[in-house]
């Protein structure tokens, strides 16, 4: 692959893709401290829920490291409490992707089973960086498991219909959707891809284009009112999509927009895939109803890279999600295969309860 996510380098910087610059320009950005990774996920210098929770795993570990070479840690209970509260600051930089979550606790349980003295403090930062590193190689080799079970499911010749970025971009690499489009693709198989241009952010136009482009699979942009017609004329095999939070019903959020095209494909009689880790699955929400969403700066709307596109103080809404009911869903692939209805049924299976 041309170009990376992010990493965690050997000098303790994490740098990251600045995904608000693609595709005009390909930047890298320097974090050197929690806050900027905060403020990356925030501003959606990365984004992509698989990647938010391994961005926070990152930031908190630098967190955990810049606190244990504090004057003022005295004592392995002061270490905890200072590192929980920037724990709960990462958990709030976005609200939806449960990736961020989950990442989060995943580290928190290193610093909650430890009792150590001072200077143990920092056997278990260096813990920190370990597990921080495994979420991020666990990630790629998920998306992979996740490819392979997906790509199965798309025969020689499919044109795939996509929205927003669920690709390398939004994961620590090889991505989630995208990641079974690529996997069919190494089977030999001919896949196009149609990736609505996904305003307000557009990370269709900016990032799934640029993306495929890389790798050379054929991709086709269109606006996101194209679909329907399309699907009409018989043009789209398959819808394959990312999420950010699923519930234990198997109701998905993802990006806004994404509920449109699942009824659209339903009623187009086309299968409505969506690609996620089990990490992805939220098993204390029973419905998307009680999923959150991220509501984000009108200006996303009313302007296009800066430049004004409705009138002065027009009023907009910028809801970032929306939640697809799983009645429209046709499969939900995860790493360890491809579950069908009745999700409420396989989920708890999956997770290994009844
Ligand atoms: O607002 P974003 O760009 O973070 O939203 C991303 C999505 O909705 C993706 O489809 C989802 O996170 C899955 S990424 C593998």
């Amino acid at each position: 692959m041309s170009f990376y996510t992010l990493k965690l380098r050997s000098d303790d910087v994490v740098e990251m893709i600045d995904q608000r610059k693609l595709p005009l320009e390909t930047i890298y950005v320097e974090l050197k401290n929690y806050k900027e990774v905060y403020n990356a996920i925030k501003d959606m210098i990365v984004r992509g829920a698989p990647a938010i929770g391994v961005s926070a795993a990152f930031g908190l570990y630098l967190g955990a490291k810049a606190l244990s070479e504090a004057a003022e840690i005295r004592d392995y209970e002061s270490f905890k409490r200072d590192f929980f509260k920037i724990c709960d600051f990462m958990f709030s930089a976005r609200p939806t992707a449960v990736n961020l979550g989950w990442a989060v606790n995943r580290i928190k349980k290193i610093v909650e089973s430890g009792s150590e003295d001072v200077a143990g403090i920092r056997s278990i930062v260096k813990r920190i960086r370990s597990e921080a590193l495994k979420i991020y190689d666990e990630d790629i080799e998920i998306n992979k498991n996740m490819g392979h079970y997906g790509a199965g499911l798309l025969k020689d010749g499919y044109r795939v219909l996509t929205h927003c970025n669920a690709g390398a971009l939004a994961t620590a690499g090889y991505g989630t959707a995208l990641g079974v489009i690529r996997a069919a693709v190494e089977e030999n198989k001919k896949i196009s891809v149609i990736s609505d241009e996904t305003r307000p952010f557009l990370q269709g136009a900016r990032l799934t284009v640029w993306e495929l482009m890389q790798d050379n699979i054929p991709v086709t942009l269109i606006a996101d009112n194209s679909a329907g017609l399309l699907m009409k004329k018989g043009k789209v095999d398959a819808v394959i999509v990312g999420a950010d939070r699923i519930a234990s019903n198997g109701d998905v959020a993802n990006k806004i927009g994404t509920y449109q095209v699942a009824v659209l494909a339903k009623e187009n009689n086309i299968p409505f895939y969506v690609a996620a880790p089990l990490s992805t699955i939220d098993l204390n929400i029973d419905s998307g109803d009680a999923i959150p969403i991220e509501e984000r700066d009108p200006d996303e709307v009313v302007c296009v890279f800066g430049k004004r596109i409705a009138p002065v103080n027009a009023l907009a809404l910028n809801y970032a999600f929306d939640i697809t009911p799983n009645k429209y869903i046709s499969a939900i692939i995860t790493e360890n295969g491809v579950l069908y209805p009745s999700y409420k049924k396989y989920i708890a299976e999956a997770f290994g309860k009844r």
